[in-house]
């Protein structure tokens, strides 16, 4: 064979994704990019922190040849005070530079945790819905990736996280704010989960790692409070990211968390940067690093994502289509009356777009997201209504 069949096989399984992205350029190039109301994409429109341009500007204006050297595999030392500042803050658990490792995003991040963690036919469990990209990268590690329904709400659903767990499992991963549901696991939600997670992992005589994907941690609405994971559980990690927070999503910038007080932790912490390393990353890059540092507890403008979750909402509403208000991040979920494929057709005939939600495990939703203006929002309003008076003759 010419490729690996499992890379073929990715194709296909993206393939419509593919297609629908061709598409929305097609449609783009034929009435016009303000006509198309793109809400397939979650990439971070709003401007990034003025601070993040100020720090550019110092570091042209003090600049030194030597910023472009290697260095070592988990990051600038004082890059990586900064980030263990900033969880000691989130968490409310005391972490150390030694437990950070700087990343290029979550997306890196996960990669190297589930290299450093798993064996070759080992679980990595997640709720559904679910953000796809977790089945490739278990997969990339000879891990089984096992999505577990969550309830009608999104919230966890405790008895069929018990029954998925078998002696296979080693690590439960969880994302909140959710990407696609917009949902935060509540406090008591976490302690159940890892109580849970206690239980079975004393039974089984090794820990189950509870890993949190938290892009969207600081991007909670309505003052809602995304709660503490090191409070509950030791041994947890962290893959934390800048590219929604901060807008830098090309800039590939995040880092790992290990819990202060995880087993084997010199282990692991070994384990995670020579993963870094030996995936081909080596280091974060070094300018995001330097960025970073100085912008760790600035963030984007929330309450715009805000109001455009709450114009959603409003143009929902009105069509009679139900939903689950996102309690952070920048997507919805909304149920929808018919298969999603026909949906997202309907819509894409009013020139809307919207990924079908058996992407992310459910054929009866659809994700919209939220990286577009309000203005393109209300001009959408009437396409999206119509859109939903056609789909009546199809319920
Ligand atoms: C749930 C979730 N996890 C991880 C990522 C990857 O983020 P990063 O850009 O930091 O790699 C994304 C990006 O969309 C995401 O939605």
């Amino acid at each position: 064979m010419y490729m690996s069949d499992q890379v073929k096989m990715y194709i296909d399984k993206s393939s419509w994704i593919r297609r629908m992205f061709e598409e929305g350029l097609e449609l783009k190039k034929k009435f016009g990019q303000d006509k198309v109301f793109d809400l397939s994409l979650g990439n971070p429109d709003l401007p990034p922190p003025k601070e993040v341009k100020e720090t550019l500007e110092n570091i042209v204006k003090n600049y030194d040849p030597s910023y472009h050297r290697y260095m070592p595999n988990t990051g600038f030392p004082l890059v990586r005070e900064v980030m263990a500042k900033k969880i000691t803050q989130e968490q409310g658990v005391k972490v150390n530079f030694e437990e950070i490792i700087m990343t290029c995003g979550a997306a890196g991040a996960l990669n190297v945790i589930f290299k450093t963690l798993l064996n070759p036919g080992e679980e990595v469990l997640f709720p559904s819905p679910y953000f796809v990209e977790y089945f490739f990268y278990a997969e990339n590690h000879q891990g089984i990736p096992k999505p577990v329904p969550t309830k009608e709400d999104f919230s966890l659903d405790m008895d069929k996280i018990e029954n998925a767990i078998t002696s296979k499992t080693k690590i439960f991963l969880i994302n909140s704010p959710n990407n696609p549901t917009g949902q935060i696991y509540s406090e008591e939600e976490i302690k159940e989960l890892c109580d849970l997670l206690i239980k079975k992992s004393q039974k089984l005589g090794r820990p189950i790692y509870l890993v949190s994907d938290e892009p969207y941690r600081n991007l909670a609405f309505d003052n809602e409070k995304v709660p503490s994971i090191f409070q509950f559980y030791n041994n947890s990690i962290i893959a934390y990211s800048f590219s929604k927070e901060l807008s830098l999503a090309g800039e590939r910038i995040g880092f790992i968390a290990v819990h202060p007080e995880i087993e084997n932790k010199n282990f692991i912490l070994e384990g995670l940067t020579i993963c870094n390393r030996i995936l081909g990353f080596v280091n974060a890059p070094a300018l995001a690093q330097r960025v970073v540092a100085n912008c760790a507890f600035s963030k984007v403008n929330v309450d715009v994502y805000q109001k455009r979750r709450d114009i959603i909402c409003n143009i929902l509403n009105e069509a009679g289509i139900s939903f689950i208000k996102p309690k952070g991040g920048f997507f919805i979920f909304p149920r929808i009356p018919i298969e999603d494929l026909k949906f997202c057709e309907i819509l894409k005939e009013k020139l809307i777009l919207a990924v079908p939600g058996r992407t992310f495990g459910s054929s009866n939703h659809i994700r919209l997201s939220f990286c577009v203006s309000e203005e393109i929002l209300e001009k959408m309003r009437p396409n999206f209504l119509e859109a939903c008076e056609k789909i009546q003759n199809y319920v």
